[in-house]
């Protein structure tokens, strides 16, 4: 997704730095966004010129300290709390003072996130939604110190964006996945008890509900590790034994089915 956040950005006009652990992920990312603004160009929605200096915006790095000058971070690494929590503690050492610490988080505790730094007030989730450049909203997470300043930027940022924030609190899994995931682990369930097939299960979803992908295909796309992910948030940060995650989704992670990005999940790719 960070490619998606920084093409959106470049898009707006700001400078933006994609930093990753290594070079190959970022060539991944470039040319993730090279195919995603080529189809604007290809429906003559975007000039050949424009997606030029949009891509010439975007500067890469691996180096951490690349970001010292940036006055908003916002980070979409793995979905790994400790993971995360350190790489808080490190931004919040690089950047300048008064700029905000933003989480792509999907379920990730914010004000955990922020209790690893010293701006806890400057720390808010900001979440995005598959595909980046498509998708209008921004799910806009206030952890318990997030100031009204901060959200406010956020809001601000968020519009000229083209995106539509909408605010919740902090609490697992924030609104989107408190109520998709559940759903999902249910078409799992489903599934797994071998009520239908995946061409069914997907196909009365799609067709039924009129949503524009089944469940199975929609966690393939948004990858099988990352719903395990936050159902186990859901499940131990709530308590409730209904977010238990559907063992068919735990055997797949574990033989790396992970959905589209691996090649294999509910369906082939
Ligand atoms: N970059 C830019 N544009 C893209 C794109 C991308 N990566 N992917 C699709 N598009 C554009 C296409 O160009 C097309 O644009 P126009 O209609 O303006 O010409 C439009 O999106 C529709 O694309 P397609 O016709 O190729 O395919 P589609 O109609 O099946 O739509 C989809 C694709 C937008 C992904 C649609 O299937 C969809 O909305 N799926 C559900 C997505 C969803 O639920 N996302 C949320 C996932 S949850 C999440 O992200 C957060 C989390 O925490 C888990």
């Amino acid at each position: 997704m960070g490619n998606g956040i920084a093409q959106v950005a470049s898009r707006a006009g700001y400078d933006v730095v994609m930093r990753d652990v290594s070079e190959q992920f970022l060539q991944r990312g470039l040319q993730a966004i090279d195919k995603s603004l080529q189809r604007d160009v290809d429906k003559e929605r975007l000039s050949e010129n424009d997606k030029q200096q949009i891509t010439n915006r975007i500067k890469t790095t691996t180096d951490l300290l690349a970001l010292s000058e940036a006055i908003f971070v916002i980070e979409a690494i793995t979905e790994d709390e400790n993971i995360k929590t350190n790489l808080f503690r490190e931004l919040d050492q690089i950047v300048p003072a008064e700029s905000i610490l933003a989480s792509n988080t999907s379920s990730i505790s914010i004000t955990k996130l922020a209790g690893a730094t010293n701006r806890p007030d400057k720390v808010i989730g900001m979440h995005f939604m598959n595909p980046v450049p498509v998708m209008k909203l921004v799910e806009v997470i206030r952890g318990l110190a997030t100031s009204n300043g901060t959200y406010e930027r956020v809001k601000a940022l968020s519009e000229k964006l083209g995106k539509t924030p909408l605010d919740c609190q902090d609490s697992p899994g924030f609104v989107s996945n408190r109520v998709l995931m559940p759903m999902i682990n249910e078409a799992i369930f489903t599934l797994y008890e071998g009520i239908a097939t995946r061409e069914s299960i997907d196909g009365i979803m799609k067709l039924g509900m009129n949503h524009p992908m089944g469940p199975l295909t929609l966690a393939d796309f948004i990858g099988l590790d990352v719903c395990l992910a936050i159902l186990n948030v859901l499940y131990e940060g709530l308590g409730d034994p209904k977010y238990r995650p559907c063992p068919l989704l735990k055997k797949y992670v574990d033989a790396g089915w992970l959905g589209k990005k691996s090649g294999r999940g509910f369906y082939e790719y």
